[in-house]
């Protein structure tokens, strides 16, 4: 079982916008994303901060959640959980939607009941993509797979409480959890061969960096959904190619594939580019460039490659 974190400061808060100092903040999931705003609220010296895992608050059990976050009484909800495993999602939909769905309504409900704002996190899976230009946040969404249509069912729920937004993002990376260049190495330290799809396309979002951003956000947050990725656009190929680079592997250990051939169980959309501009509107700064993120990553990693 992960221990709970609290963190109490009492030192004045000052980095970034956020008024911490008058929030009593928990993030539920401790995967990647609350992993990455945990460490970043403790940085900014948030007031009251508590990260719970998922035996410590099950979002599908609102009797959990109650017993463990209402004693707490946040003014703000950081919902981070989920079930993230696309191909997953594909086989057991009823999981998908118990967790990602029902479980955010969960959170809406304590949350409404406690008086606590919500930050619900989401995906570019709830587009279907375009192959030019980029998805705003008022584009219709159309998932082509079953988790992103849980997360629509939760961003739909959660855009039925006023004191909610939406962050939608895409291709998260940390140098701990479940992600794609954590996999890539992995297969690379196996001494097999990596093929990497070169049709589809993303925008590797550094957990950190977006942690710090989501933070800002929050501070000056005026509309329901909001877009917030990395800055770069590239193929997945070329992603891992810019990581093996970085960390001094060999460029021909991955091979180039398409998505046809790799025959993944859900199917992605090709190209869904989410725009930024609404963020960038309140004057807050893109995201240090992919290549900064990656060597911070690889050094966070420490992968024995
Ligand atoms: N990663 C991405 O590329 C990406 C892109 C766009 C949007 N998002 C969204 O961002 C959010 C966070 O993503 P992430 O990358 O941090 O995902 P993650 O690393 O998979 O973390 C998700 C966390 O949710 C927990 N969880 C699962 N079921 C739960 C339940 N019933 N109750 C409580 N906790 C539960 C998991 O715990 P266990 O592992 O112990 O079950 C895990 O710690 C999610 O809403 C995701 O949809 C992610």
């Amino acid at each position: 079982m992960q221990p709970t974190i609290a963190v109490i400061a009492t030192l004045p808060y000052n980095k970034g916008a956020m008024p911490l100092s008058r929030e009593t903040v928990v993030i539920l999931g401790s995967g990647q994303i609350g992993r990455a705003l945990h460490r970043e609220l403790v940085q900014r010296e948030c007031a009251g901060c508590t990260l719970l895992a998922h035996d410590e608050a099950d979002v599908t059990d609102i009797e959990s959640l109650r017993d463990s976050v209402a004693p707490l009484e946040p003014t703000i909800i950081f919902h981070t959980a989920a079930f993230t495993k696309v191909n997953e999602c594909e086989r057991n939909p009823g999981l998908a939607f118990a967790i990602n769905a029902r479980g955010t309504a969960n959170v809406v409900e304590l949350a409404r009941d406690i008086g606590a704002r919500v930050v619900y996190f989401s995906t570019d899976y709830v587009f279907p993509g375009k192959a030019a230009g980029t998805c705003d946040e008022d584009d219709p969404p159309q998932p082509l797979n079953v988790y992103g249509a849980s997360k629509l069912k939760g961003e739909e729920i959660a855009g039925e409480y006023d004191g909610s937004i939406v962050v939608r993002t895409a291709e998260v990376f940390a140098a701990t959890g479940r992600n794609f260049p954590l996999a890539i190495l992995a297969k690379y330290r196996e001494g097999q061969k990596v093929p990497v799809v070169n049709d589809e396309y993303a925008t590797p979002t550094y957990a950190p960096h977006f942690a710090s951003a989501v933070l800002d956000l929050v501070a000056v947050a005026e509309h329901p959904i909001y877009h917030l990725r990395g800055p770069e656009e590239l193929t997945y190929y070329d992603f891992a190619q810019r990581i093996f680079a970085a960390a001094g592997l060999p460029a021909n250990a991955l091979v180039a594939t398409t998505t046809e051939r790799l025959a993944l169980p859900a199917k992605r959309p090709m190209r869904a580019v989410l725009s930024m501009d609404r963020y960038l509107a309140h004057g807050l700064p893109s995201m240090p460039a992919l290549d900064e993120a990656i060597s911070d990553f690889l050094h966070r990693a420490h992968p024995s490659v």
